[in-house]
């Protein structure tokens, strides 16, 4: 399942952290790539630094926060998260992102726009499937989430600044079928108690949505 989820980040936070990015040291971003996504990377990425830490310390908590992102993917831990930036003529070419990370297994990957759309030309996610190759291109404090097995490149940026923080979640839920089941009852459970409460037709779909995830979760 593909999820855009708006804003997981007020325009004010976006703002605040951008300004705060522009004082911070970029990398090379071949760092944090496995030996072939090396060979077609070209971004940069922030590098360790207080500053840095708080930026990513907010996103992380504005993820928790998220109840969407939450529901869809159940995460067990997150990897440490990357604070990314390309600039004109920088791109990350055609690959699949490494299956473990750190002793995390990723499940999910997202990618969380900070830049204004309008601010730069290029830069769109593509993820391709077998039917097509989608262009995701957020608003400023919107995120993407997509399954980790999946092809993806980011477009070359042809003007302006593409800055966004990326990472990776290993799920509780490993199975992709599951995990969507278990998102859409969150959904169920959430429609019924709205328009009928803690009704028996409640406490029903609550109990097979905790009992699947105590069967599933791992
Ligand atoms: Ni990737």
């Amino acid at each position: 399942m593909m999820l855009v989820i708006d804003s997981v980040l007020s325009a004010a936070e976006v703002a605040a952290m951008r300004e705060a990015a522009q004082t911070l040291t970029f990398d090379d971003g071949k760092l944090t790539a496995g030996r072939f996504a090396a060979t077609v990377k070209a971004n940069d990425q922030a590098a360790a630094s207080p500053q840095r830490d708080a930026i990513l310390a907010k996103v992380n908590a504005a993820l928790a926060a998220s109840t969407l992102f939450r529901s869809a993917a159940r995460p067990r831990a997150l990897t440490p998260l990357i604070l990314s930036r390309y600039r004109q003529g920088q791109t990350y070419g055609l690959h699949v992102d490494d299956a473990m990370m750190g002793g995390l297994r990723t499940d999910l990957s997202f990618t969380l726009f900070l830049a204004d759309p309008e601010s730069y030309d290029g830069g769109a996610l593509i993820i391709e499937d077998p039917f097509e190759a989608r262009a995701i291109k957020l608003n400023a404090g919107d995120l993407i989430l997509y399954p980790s097995t999946t092809l993806h490149r980011v477009e070359p940026v042809t003007r302006g600044e593409r800055l966004a923080v990326v990472g990776w979640v290993q799920s509780l839920i490993r199975d992709e079928a599951q995990r969507e089941m278990l998102f859409d009852l969150d959904q169920a459970v959430d429609a019924v108690f709205a328009e009928s409460g803690k009704s028996p037709l409640f406490d029903k779909l609550a109990k097979t949505r905790s009992n699947l995830l105590r069967m599933w979760a791992e």
